[in-house]
């Protein structure tokens, strides 16, 4: 590893000649300092690859000379040379990290040998660190595709996110990856090997809710036949999200909001306080500002949760992630099918790109779903493609109407799919069952009616 620079610390003026003039030879860059003064100060100007440092310095000794410089470099290897007959402090001076130590007198082929050694035993570490953080990056994002600069930023963000414990405020419209994004700031935490717990306050009626937030004694209410642990009890140490907290009723909004001011809490019916140690996610699809202005939600309670907002656009605003997320979905359903389905025609994909897809990533992924599944060959052909691009009409209708289409249309293709099973429909649609029927009642819409 020749030009590796190297910066040697003796206070033997000859030695330092010798040392340079050998090192020098072999391709080394060297610096050489005759006591630690002079070494802080180099250490300060340049970087070194490797320190030579002598056990017996003028004021202090080469450990702990070799200790400032790990504080500055920890990985940079030090060998250390110490007199004829001190092994003991040769041998302390590994204790303390050094890569390893030459006994004076030695030649200058041994110390080129340590040196080299040195640097690539540094270098494989370098390289391990490096591993380790790309294959930590790819377990944490590796089902999230991100091509478009927008998603990219929403991923850089995250990682950021990440590390402070600050409550999050993830906000998109349905099916924009609201609570994979959640997931992914949980598995990028510290908080990570602690649970990670969802709750959707949307799905359950005000009482269940609260029970399931805060817990409850046995005997608190009629009906409490068992005690109950709360997600904020049962996430402890982890990450909780809630998600569609737009939904949450106001009288739980105070509670929840005292919470995250007091960081504890009674379960209901219990004298004991739960102390809460959770980081808090929420998510909505909701214009939050809007509902604190029309009176539905907690002015506070916004102003608590909003500390970092995170939004994500919706899939016709990154249209440039389609193709990406297609194959991802091809990939993935086709395996969970055992199907050898690989990819999809052009024109099938130009169907793909000219939607407007209202559903996003959710809506993009049923409908390769459904292709994977109907496909007769390795390629989806655009017959298997059941979205219509968007003409002018309908793109230009009000959101609220053609929103209300889709949910339509989609649930009556879930259900054709799974003939009229809601609870696989549910698991497909990543939907509480819950939801899937007040969806199904909104639109009048029989399950029975697809068996
Ligand atoms: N960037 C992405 N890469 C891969 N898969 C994605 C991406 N974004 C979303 N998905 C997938 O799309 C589906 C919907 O995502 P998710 O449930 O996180 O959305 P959401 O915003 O919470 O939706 P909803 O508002 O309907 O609850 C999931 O199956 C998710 O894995
Ligand atoms: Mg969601």
């Amino acid at each position: 590893m020749a030009s590796a620079s190297v910066l040697i610390v003796d206070d033997d003026l000859n030695l330092l000649e010798i040392m340079k003039m050998r090192l020098e030879a072999s391709g080394f860059d060297v610096t050489t300092a005759r006591d630690e003064n002079e070494a802080r100060a180099f250490i300060k100007e340049k970087d070194f690859d490797l320190a030579v440092v002598d056990l017996q310095l003028v004021q202090t000794d080469g450990i702990t000379l070799m200790r400032e410089i790990h504080e500055i470099y920890p990985l940079m290897p030090v060998i250390i040379l110490t007199a004829h007959g001190s092994i003991e402090s040769a041998v302390e001076a590994m204790r303390r990290g050094a890569f390893n130590y030459l006994t004076k007198p030695f030649d200058a082929r041994e110390l080129i040998v340590q040196i080299e050694r040195a640097l690539r035993s540094s270098e494989l570490e370098k390289e391990v660190q490096r591993l380790r953080d790309f294959l930590k990056e790819e377990y944490d994002f590796k089902n999230i595709i991100a091509r478009s600069s927008a998603m990219k930023k929403v991923l850089e963000q995250v990682s950021r996110i990440a590390q402070v414990d600050s409550s999050v405020y993830i906000h998109g419209e349905s099916g924009t990856g609201k609570e994979l994004i959640a997931r992914a700031i949980h598995l990028a935490s510290p908080r990570r090997e602690r649970p990670f717990v969802a709750i959707n306050c949307a799905a359950l009626p005000e009482g269940v809710l609260e029970s399931e937030l805060f817990g409850h004694e046995k005997g608190a209410f009629t009906g409490a036949v068992r005690t109950l642990k709360g997600i904020f009890q049962r996430a402890e140490g982890g990450t909780v999200f809630l998600d569609e907290i737009a939904d949450m009723p106001l009288s739980i909004q105070g509670r929840f909001l005292r919470v995250l001011q007091e960081r504890q809490f009674y379960p209901l019916g219990s004298d004991r306080p739960v102390r809460v140690d959770v980081r808090v996610i929420v998510a909505t699809n909701k214009d939050l500002a809007e509902e604190v202005r029309a009176g539905r939600f907690r002015e506070d309670l916004f102003f608590r949760i909003h500390v970092i907002p995170l939004k994500l656009p919706p899939l016709r605003e990154r249209k440039e992630d389609i193709p990406l997320l297609v194959n991802h979905f091809i990939k993935k359903f086709s395996e969970k099918m055992k199907k050898n389905v690989n990819g999809i025609s052009s024109r099938a994909l130009k169907k793909l790109m000219l939607y407007d897809w209202p559903g996003n990533v959710r809506e993009l992924e049923n409908t390769i779903e459904y292709a994977v599944a109907m496909a007769r060959s390795q390629t989806i052909e655009d017959d298997l493609i059941t979205v219509t691009p968007a003409s002018t009409i309908s793109s230009l209708r009000p959101f609220d109407e053609a929103k209300s289409e889709f949910e339509r249309e989609y649930l009556i293709n879930l259900l054709r799919h799974t003939g009229g099973n809601v609870s696989r429909a549910a698991e497909i649609a990543g939907r509480y069952r819950a939801d899937l029927y007040n969806l199904m009642k909104k639109h009048g819409i029989n399950p029975k009616d697809y068996k």
